[in-house]
């Protein structure tokens, strides 16, 4: 991919993001929040992929791969008016057949088509599938801490601003209350990355945001999750129990431990 079919990339994405904007005040925001969030994580994934990937090219794959990863998010909302996949569509599979039906990729090699498309389709899948090629994987584990990284300022900008601003559709419904379930407690205390399932609370809702942090890919990613304070700002959200307190204490520790030895 060259310099230049990265900017025709960018000029589709411009054009299509925008046939979706609305006169609704409310779903006019749901919209830009998805287009702000996809800019913030094109400028994470740069700097990922300056760290990590091999080459120009693949830096440039990358970015692209970052620029569609939501795409799916607009017809989704469109259609369904939320964000949320489980009452409506696995808005990283809408997002790979927009990309086929819309031709968006025609100018780019086949091979380059195909991981992008396989990216957008399993970005937001609970794990990588073992039967995607190593290029792919490693292409999703770019995309994948790029945008775990912006979901987490999403999250804090939303609980930080003020409710009037606040877009609709980043809540995920929970009840706001203070109780939170050990299942998912103990997933994050004991190392392993909750699902969305089983959720019952907002405070459920943080703690697994928490717990994906277990899952992140490369060292970089965890120096700009600290650099950016976000565990921090997002354990202060919750009730600042023994246990809660403890588990976050564990979190830090394993990426102290992590970027101490450069794995
Ligand atoms: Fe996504």
């Amino acid at each position: 991919m060259t310099a230049k079919d990265l900017e025709s990339l960018k000029e589709w994405f411009s054009a299509y993001t925008k046939s979706f904007y609305s006169s609704s005040k409310e779903d006019q925001k749901n919209i830009l929040l998805k287009v702000e969030h996809t800019r913030n994580v094109c400028e994470n994934i740069f700097r990922i992929a300056d760290d990590v990937a091999r080459g120009a090219d693949e830096k440039r794959l990358a970015e692209a791969a970052a620029l569609f990863h939501d795409v799916g998010r607009f017809p989704q909302y469109a259609r369904y008016r939320t964000f949320r996949d489980a009452v409506s569509t696995n808005h990283g599979h809408l997002g790979a057949k927009v990309l086929a039906d819309e031709g968006a990729l025609s100018g780019l090699p086949a091979d380059e088509r195909e991981m992008i498309i396989r990216t957008v389709r399993f970005h937001n899948a609970f794990a990588i599938p073992d039967t995607v090629d190593e290029r792919t994987a490693f292409l999703l584990k770019m995309v994948r801490d790029a945008d775990k990284l912006d979901i987490f300022r999403v999250f804090i900008e939303y609980y930080e601003s003020p409710e009037e601003d606040r877009a609709s559709a980043v809540a995920y419904g929970l009840p706001d209350t203070p109780e939170y379930s050990r299942g998912i407690l103990s997933c994050l205390s004991e190392g392993k990355i909750a699902s969305y399932v089983n959720l019952k609370t907002e405070n459920d809702f943080k703690l697994m945001k928490l717990s994906w942090i277990y899952g992140m890919n490369f060292d970089i990613s965890l120096r700009m999750l600290r650099e950016r304070g976000y565990i921090g700002r997002t354990a202060d959200k919750l009730p600042q129990t023994p246990e809660i307190l403890s588990a976050v204490r564990r979190l830090e520790e394993y990426i102290s431990g992590r970027l101490k030895n450069g794995r």
